[in-house]
């Protein structure tokens, strides 16, 4: 029997009994099976359904209109249960098929995507700390073991801390050292704070008041942290850099305990062979001041470097200013509610930067801000 039978009526194809009818569509599901086995993809089987079921002119459809439709009376009854039937045989392995077409495609794209577990993995490099995270925990652990704690204060500051409380008012000259970044910001009711009300502060002394304001003496605190000053970059310069302060104040801490504890801390950060020496200086707040210097780390204090010439770090000079320090002024306690008459102390205030150079033999503060991959895995 021919693929196109559908197109022609029973009487054309010469059935004229009942008994025909049944092989009849038995030879059309088994064309139709073929066909259907052949469909192996979304495509193909959508081509499949247009034509077997397709509403206008699918092989269904015709069956109906050139089979039933003008069947005789006698054999109406048989074209109509076998077409049912056929229907019913064809949608169910239609189905199957569409399922099986589908679950193909998913093992398809899940095979496509599916991870390899048995691949190396990506690996990724561990980062270290900063060289001045580390300078910084290094000094820390060096007061923290003779009795001092660590403080914090914050990086935005009033006048009234970072200058008038530590006895620099207003017009000073000291004040043109400390040039200073002054930001304007909405407080906490929203509104914008006055213009020269709140600043980036310049050093980290502040927090020497913020400290003596919340608790009675003893106080021996060390604060790390980062200021600013509006100084232009070059190689000891940077407009952000960081400061560690030290305080001691108690009713007896005299000018020995001072140069004593400095001593210490310099030998524990540099050495035992490195020489130290007190030069007189001024600072509204302390009172004496001194700066405070190490013999040359780099030409061991000899001035001159190992090919002979002059030492490039020290100038020549042996020495190598290091930072500012002194007693406290005792006009500072007078903000603080502190008695003058009883209480004795001192402070600091280093430059960590310029302490990680010395030590690290760095000759470029900005190589610290940089974030050159080379120069920070130098200090893992
Ligand atoms: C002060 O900041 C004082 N607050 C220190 C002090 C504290 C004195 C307590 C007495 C008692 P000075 O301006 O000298 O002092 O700065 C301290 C250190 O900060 C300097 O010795 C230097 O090492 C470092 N420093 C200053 N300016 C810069 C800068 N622009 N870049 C990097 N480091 C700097």
């Amino acid at each position: 029997m021919s693929r196109n039978s559908h197109e022609k009526t029973l009487a054309a194809l010469g059935v004229t009994q009942a008994e025909q009818v049944a092989p009849l569509f038995a030879h059309l599901l088994s064309q139709a099976n073929a066909d259907l086995n052949a469909a192996n993809s979304a495509e193909t089987f959508e081509k499949f359904r247009v034509h077997w079921f397709g509403r206008k002119a699918g092989v269904v459809t015709l069956v109906g209109d050139n089979w039933l439709k003008p069947a005789v009376r006698e054999l109406k009854p048989a074209v109509g249960q076998e077409l049912n039937k056929f229907k019913a045989q064809l949608e169910a392995r239609m189905e199957a098929r569409r399922a099986a077409i589908e679950s193909g495609a998913e093992q398809a794209v899940s095979a496509k995507d599916r991870v390899e577990l048995s691949l190396p993995g990506v690996l990724r490099p561990i980062g270290s700390r900063h060289l001045i995270r580390q300078v910084f925990q290094e000094i820390e652990d060096i007061f923290v073991s003779i009795g001092f704690s660590v403080v914090e204060g914050p990086e935005i500051e009033t006048p009234y801390y970072n200058f008038e409380a530590l006895n620099i008012p207003e017009f000073h000259p000291v004040r043109d050292d400390m040039d200073t970044f002054y930001v304007e910001a909405a407080n906490e009711s929203g509104s914008q704070t006055p213009p020269g009300s709140l600043l980036l502060r310049t050093h980290t002394s502040p927090v020497q008041i913020r400290t003596m304001e919340r608790q009675k003496p003893p106080v021996r605190v060390i604060v790390p942290g980062k200021v600013y000053r509006r100084d232009n970059p070059d190689a000891t310069h940077s407009f952000m850099f960081h400061q560690i302060e030290g305080l001691a104040v108690d009713t007896d801490i005299t000018f020995c305990d001072f140069t004593g504890t400095i001593e210490y801390f310099v030998k524990q950060y540099f050495g035992p062979s490195v020489k130290t020496r007190f030069r007189p200086s001024y600072f509204p707040f302390t009172e004496p001041s001194v700066e405070f210097d190490v013999s040359c780390i780099f030409c061991g204090g000899s001035g001159a470097a190992a090919n002979g010439t002059t030492c490039g770090k020290c100038k020549g000079s042996e020495w190598i200013e290091l930072f500012g320090a002194g007693m406290v002024d005792p006009a500072v306690y007078g903000f603080v509610n502190y008695d003058a008459k009883k209480l004795s102390g001192f402070a600091f205030g280093m430059g960590m930067d310029r302490l990680a150079m010395l030590k690290y033999g760095i000759d470029d503060i900005q190589a610290f801000f940089q974030n050159d991959v080379r120069f920070l895995k130098q200090f893992p």
